[in-house]
């Protein structure tokens, strides 16, 4: 459903012959994202780099295939793909953003089928979907807007032009594609963005997302002696990084759940009461959300509530820890490096190049002398929030309830999509945010998923 959300007024008819197009391509639609989702394009591990190559290539042959002219625009990292129709005056201009990357895969042997071996069968909710890494993250999302443009050229052409920009580096930061959008600004002038890169509410509860968190990433690595030593004859009278790096990291929130940095909270945009007032009103129970998880109990910030601290509350979390030995059984050392892989998740109007300054400052002065620290993390992006109203989001909304049978939720999401903020920064432009997703789909896990209702 995702490109009725295009339409100036159509006549029903004309969408009427889109949907049946979209329709009789049921079987060639999911065999095309099987295709899709067969390519390993992990931005992340260097090995996969020619992977992410072919992911290009692949989609502008799809793109091509129905008259789109792609080009596979280099970067110093990995492509991007641009594709438009002839553009035609007085017709709104869509900048459709997606991203072909995905996350890395591991941990392997918890997947039921491997990660890209795409694979149908029931979720646990008992509908079907479609399992691989990258299903709603985005290739499947980024499929939904394709077959919709495919089904549009097949019934005299979609009525508005658009322009898809299409990355591969979304899941490491959107790192070369700030430059690509300044370099290409001419190109890519429209009238509104539109990304299907988040979720839906709940089954059955469609949304559109008129906020994100942004994020800032970065990695402390300890070095205390040179090389391992032996735990018995050395334990007691050096310092053990791996040590000394938990303490430093328990000293990065407080007992109410707060983030123990100086100035962190200084700019933070408080929630109004009107918005705490709408997010209560959302059908969301937190003891649910708990034993969906499997969890004994939640965690927070205290004063606000699950869904204030996922959606509008900067956070700070460990992404991975590594030290000393990891294999099976014991290894009696003092490791000689400690590390840890962490993320800030930023709300408006927080500048992330002044927390990170701040973080680095902070941990540096309270590590211990006898080991030394290396704090790696520059850039990072900010918290968003889009207006809510304007036409293009009427006729979303119009689409999902035409699509969904169900007028969608407004809501933010506590996920970052790098790119957005620079959207309105350089190209003055708001964004959309139709996501298709559903809360179990397992985003960035083993298992991930994608719903065929949301898909066809
Ligand atoms: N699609 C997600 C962002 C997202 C997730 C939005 C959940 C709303 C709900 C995106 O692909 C993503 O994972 N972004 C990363 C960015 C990071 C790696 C720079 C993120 O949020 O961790
Ligand atoms: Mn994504
Ligand atoms: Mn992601």
């Amino acid at each position: 459903m995702a490109l009725i959300a295009y339409l100036p007024a159509m006549p029903p008819s004309t969408v009427d012959r889109v949907l049946q197009t979209v329709d009789s391509r049921r079987a060639e639609s999911l065999e095309g994202l099987r295709e899709f989702l067969r390519i390993p394009s992990v931005s992340t591990q260097p090995d996969h780099k020619p992977d992410l190559v072919e992911c290009a290539q692949w989609l502008a042959g799809q793109l091509r295939s129905f008259g789109l002219k792609p080009e596979i625009a280099p970067t110093a990292g990995h492509p991007v793909v641009l594709a438009r129709n002839d553009h035609k005056p007085g017709r709104p201009t869509v900048l459709f953003y997606g991203h072909y990357d995905v996350q890395p895969p591991e941990p392997l042997d918890l997947w039921v089928s491997p990660p890209f071996d795409p694979t149908v069968r029931k979720n646990e909710a008992g509908t079907d979907a479609i399992y691989a890494r990258g299903a709603v993250d985005d290739k499947g999302q980024v499929w939904c807007h394709i077959e919709a443009i495919r089904a549009w050229q097949q019934n005299g052409g979609i009525p508005v032009n658009i322009t898809l920009v299409l990355e591969g580096e979304e899941e490491i930061g959107s790192k070369h594609l700030g430059d690509f959008i300044v370099q290409r600004k001419d190109d890519l002038k429209a009238d509104i963005a539109v990304v299907s890169d988040t979720g839906q509410f709940a089954r059955g509860w469609p949304a559109i997302t008129y906020g994100l968190r942004g994020i800032i990433g970065l990695e402390v690595t300890l070095t205390g002696p040179d090389h391992d030593l032996h735990s018995g004859m050395y334990g007691g009278a050096v310092p053990n990084p791996a040590n000394v790096l938990c303490e430093l990291l328990a000293t990065l929130h407080d007992a109410h759940g707060r983030v123990n940095i100086p100035g962190f909270y200084d700019d933070v945009a408080e929630l109004t009461p009107r918005e705490r007032e709408e997010f209560a009103r959302l059908p969301f129970d937190e003891r649910e959300f708990q034993k969906e998880l499997k969890l004994n109990d939640l965690y927070g910030e205290t004063g606000y509530t699950a869904l204030e601290r996922r959606w509008a509350r900067p956070t700070c979390d460990i992404n991975g820890l590594t030290s000393g030995y990891q294999g099976p059984g014991g290894k009696t050392i003092i490791p000689s490096k400690a590390s840890a892989k962490i993320t800030m998740r930023m709300v408006p109007s927080q500048n992330p190049d002044k927390i990170l300054a701040e973080f680095k400052k902070t941990l540096r002065e309270r590590c211990p002398k006898g080991v030394t620290i290396e704090i790696t993390g520059e850039g990072g992006s900010p918290g968003i929030v889009v207006p809510i109203g304007g036409r293009p989001m009427e006729l979303a909304a119009k689409a999902i309830e035409r699509g969904f049978g169900k007028k969608p939720v407004f809501i933010r999401e506590g996920g970052s999509i790098p790119i957005i903020a620079l959207f309105k920064q350089a190209l003055g432009l708001d964004t959309l945010l139709v996501g298709f997703g559903l809360p179990d789909d397992r985003v960035h896990s083993p298992n991930e998923k994608f719903d065929l209702d949301a898909l066809l």
